[in-house]
């Protein structure tokens, strides 16, 4: 858990990739976000920029896996990313058997989502300084 502690608080920005467990987030991802904003003033979260994006066989990609993040963020005090939302739904279609992703308009997305976060990142930065 230090290690775990210690690389969030190393890192410039989160991004957090997730599936979706009965309308939510699996509870190995929300374990894991519990353990490292406690104890109590010591919230290795606070004030990082983070990103979201996942993937569900489903057709809403995530959605409610990822509003249900974006309320932890709250009091975690970290600071979402807003655009553009990344949900692959249909997820077996978009993947090969490798788990290679195979659909052009989705890895189009999934760089603009990692180019905002970076330009976020660095907008953060220079407000801080
Ligand atoms: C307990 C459990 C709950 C799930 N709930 C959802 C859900 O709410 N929405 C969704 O789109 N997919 C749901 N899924 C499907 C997963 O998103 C995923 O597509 C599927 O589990 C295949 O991935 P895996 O082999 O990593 O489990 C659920 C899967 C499990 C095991």
């Amino acid at each position: 858990m230090r290690e775990f502690k210690t690389a969030i608080l190393q890192a410039d920005a989160i991004l957090i990739v997730t599936p979706e467990y009965n309308y939510s987030v699996p509870g190995v991802l929300k374990n894991a976000i519990d353990w490292a904003s406690r104890p109590y003033g010591e919230n290795a979260w606070n004030a990082k920029p983070v990103g979201i994006m996942g993937a569900s066989i489903g057709m809403l990609g995530t959605a409610r896996a990822q509003y249900h993040l974006r309320q932890m963020f709250v009091f975690l005090n970290m600071l979402p990313l807003n655009q553009p939302e990344v949900m692959i739904a249909n997820a077996d279609e978009k993947f090969d058997m490798d788990g290679n992703l195979k659909d052009e308009k989705t890895a189009q997305k999934i760089r603009e989502l990692l180019q905002a976060l970076a330009a976020w990142t660095k907008m953060l930065k220079k407000a801080r300084m």
